[in-house]
């Protein structure tokens, strides 16, 4: 240990010092193992970038090498100019020259029980045969691709197909509903989609091909849907559109030739949630991207060839996307796949995997743990996790207290935890430890990784005074950062880089201490995360108001201690309709219709109106004062009619 033995600020957590250092032991292995050696490089990756970069892109495999790092004209950043390279070649061809030829790529397990293993040299075949597949229905550079898949080794299978050849893939998250595959395939306007016959979840089917046809009616933009064959279920396949894969592909597939693409060449779009009532769909492009994912997955979960590297998330999700697939396989290293639910059959089973599979890191949110606290540690405490050396977290904000059990109860206090800020826009990792140089906080997500310039500020843009709260902005562009929303630059413009001039302005709130240390409070802006999820209330509330029976809505979040927050709607309803709880589970069930079941409001109270300002923009700092406080203490000068606020407070059931 060096420097940071000076280290001050930090909550105890239960009476316990709340400052945690790197073991020795997981230091002295680690791929780096002291502070000073990452101030060393995080300094030379803000003052030197070109030195810095130079070296660390030699991480990835180049068919042509870059002459530019970077052409920055706010908002447009183009890293690695004149490079040329294959995402799908740097997850797999090039592994297959020396020993890791042979090394499983990806362990799998299906939540029925069955375990399926492929190696780097398997899963290049099987991505070549996708890619040929892929090929023979029309798919070329350029033309994106919808992925709606359960956790199955074949949906990396097919993001890396279309990656190879070029064709940017949007994937939809299984548990979203059809009317939400069918606003994110329209947007980014695919003629292809891949589905599969259901996944397992619980011990249930997800109905996805159902899904399918359903967000299909009416849109004849989709030519061909390539179905996987998951469950053996009978599934209604349209003729001339739909075709089960396995039929499909050809045993001489195999082979298929690797085309570069240029740095910036788009290499997916994955749709997330704002402040406006349609998602964005982010666009990440080749070089920076990966080379993010690549170096984040080494360094942030110090990857050796032998580990089993399990990051619990969807890829469905960015991180499914950056620690699922692109990181870990661009690096060789071996992935854990689980295809169900966390608690099914019984609340062991993911300690039930990790002791069968000798899983040595596992990367998973603080609501996830949150929930195995509640099941209780006599679950996880008989199992034999002595394979564990690292643990990570990410999502939102990890309370002490699930922090603590994790590292105890998971981790058997031997084990880093590598909270990681991030988000969809940013592709990768932004604020993270190090876990063999930095030394943890509860609570914190450290110190920024190399070549990131956060910082915080105040509603001008001016540096907030230390220890303060403000917004969390970033100071200049980094390779891996979003180049924009897919068909809307305007939208690009204005919600990133307009709201804080001449910054990357992030949406979440933070403060830091004297140590350097970020803290990251949450959304600042109308986004709410939910068990982890972004969930945009503009969202849920327009679900709401295309109910027959719903005149209006406003979403607010209120504090949930498993879920960190959840969803109370204020609805008012049309003329003549009658509040009633059955109405209520009508609303849910729409909800739910719309977007997907992880969206389902906690609580819904009708209101006779809703609080609005004299120009008549609803006032959800009120509402969300009220269910958090129950009274309204805030500024209601621009309150239309102050007695809205007295009539829901009722309805709240607290006086104001
Ligand atoms: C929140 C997920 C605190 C944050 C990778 C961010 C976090 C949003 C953390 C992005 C963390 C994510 N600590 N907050 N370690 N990780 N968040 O796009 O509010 O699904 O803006 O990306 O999650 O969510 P997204």
């Amino acid at each position: 240990m060096t420097a940071d033995t000076h280290l001050s600020e930090a909550p105890s957590v239960n009476g316990k010092e709340g400052i945690f250092p790197p073991p020795r032991t997981f230091s002295s292995h680690a791929h780096i193992g002291n502070v000073d050696e990452y101030r060393r490089l995080y300094r030379e990756s803000i003052e030197s970038p070109e030195t810095f970069w130079g070296r660390m892109s030699a991480e990835l495999d180049w068919a042509d090498p870059w002459k530019e790092l970077l052409a920055w004209e706010l908002p447009d950043a183009r890293w690695f100019l004149g490079g040329k390279l294959n995402a799908s070649y740097n997850c797999l061809d090039r592994h297959l020259m020396g020993p890791r030829r042979n090394k499983a790529a990806i362990v799998w397990e299906g939540e029925p029980g069955e375990v399926r293993t492929l190696t780097y040299q398997q899963l290049h075949w099987e991505v070549c045969r996708w890619a040929n597949l892929l090929a023979r229905n029309g798919v070329a550079a350029g033309d994106r691709v919808v992925i709606y898949l359960p956790m199955i080794p074949e949906a990396a299978i097919a993001m890396l197909a279309c990656a190879r050849l070029g064709a940017p893939h949007s994937v939809v998250f299984g548990g979203f509903s059809s009317k939400a595959l069918r606003d994110r395939l329209v947007d980014c306007g695919a003629r292809i989609l891949i589905t599969a016959d259901g996944g397992y979840r619980r011990g249930k089917i997800i109905p996805l091909k159902e899904r399918v046809n359903e967000a299909l009616e009416g849109v004849s933009q989709i030519e061909r849907v390539l179905v996987v064959r998951r469950t053996g279920k009978p599934v209604p396949m349209q003729a001339e559109r739909d075709r089960w894969i396995e039929e499909e592909i050809q045993e001489d597939d195999a082979g298929c030739k690797v085309t570069p693409f240029e740095s910036e060449h788009p290499l997916f779009i994955l749709y997330t949630s704002g402040t406006t009532g349609r998602p964005k769909g982010i666009l990440h492009t080749t070089a920076g991207y990966l080379l993010g994912c690549a170096l984040t997955t080494k360094y942030l979960f110090d990857i050796k060839e032998e580990d089993l590297f399990w990051c619990t998330a969807d890829v469905g999700w960015v991180t499914g996307h950056s620690y699922v697939v692109y990181g870990p396989l661009a690096i060789g290293a071996s992935v854990f796949l689980y295809e169900g639910a966390p608690d099914f059959p019984r609340p062991d089973r993911f300690w039930r995997m990790i002791e069968r599979h000798r899983i040595t890191i596992l990367y998973t949110a603080p609501t996830a743990i949150r929930a195995f606290m509640r099941f209780g540690e006599e679950w996880v405490e008989p199992r034999d996790l002595s394979s564990l050396r690292l643990l990570g977290s990410v999502g939102e904000p990890i309370n002490p207290e699930a922090w603590l059990w994790y590292h105890e109860k998971v981790g058997r206090g031997r084990c880093p935890i590598v909270d990681t800020w991030w988000q969809t826009e940013t592709g990768s990792a932004m604020i993270a430890p190090l876990p063999g140089a930095t030394a943890c906080k509860p609570g914190s997500a450290s110190l920024p990784f190399f070549g990131v310039d956060p910082a915080i500020v105040d509603d001008q843009g001016a540096p907030a005074l230390p220890g303060r709260q403000g917004k969390l902005v970033i100071r200049r562009p980094w390779p891996s950062m979003l180049r924009g929303i897919y068909g809307d630059p305007e939208g690009f413009r204005k919600t990133y880089w307009s709201q804080i001039p001449g910054v990357y302005f992030t949406g979440d709130g933070a403060r830091q201490d004297k140590d350097g240390y970020f803290w990251i409070t949450g959304r600042i802006d109308d986004v709410l995360n939910v068990s982890g999820h972004r969930i945009g209330t503009a969202e849920v509330e327009s679900a709401l108001v295309s109910h027959p029976k719903v005149a209006e809505a406003a979403v607010v979040g209120e504090p949930d201690p498993e879920k960190g927050e959840a969803l109370v709607a204020f609805v008012t309803l049309r003329q003549g309709e009658a509040a009633s709880e059955s109405l209520k589970d009508d609303l849910r069930l729409h909800v739910e219709k719309q977007i997907g079941s992880i969206v389902r409001p906690k609580e819904i109270l009708f209101a006779s109106s809703l609080p609005k300002t004299r120009s008549g923009k609803i006032m959800r700092r009120l509402l969300k004062e009220l269910v958090r406080n129950g009274q309204i203490e805030g500024d209601t000068t621009t309150l239309e009619d102050p007695s809205t606020i007295a009539a829901l407070a009722k309805e709240v059931g607290q006086p104001t």
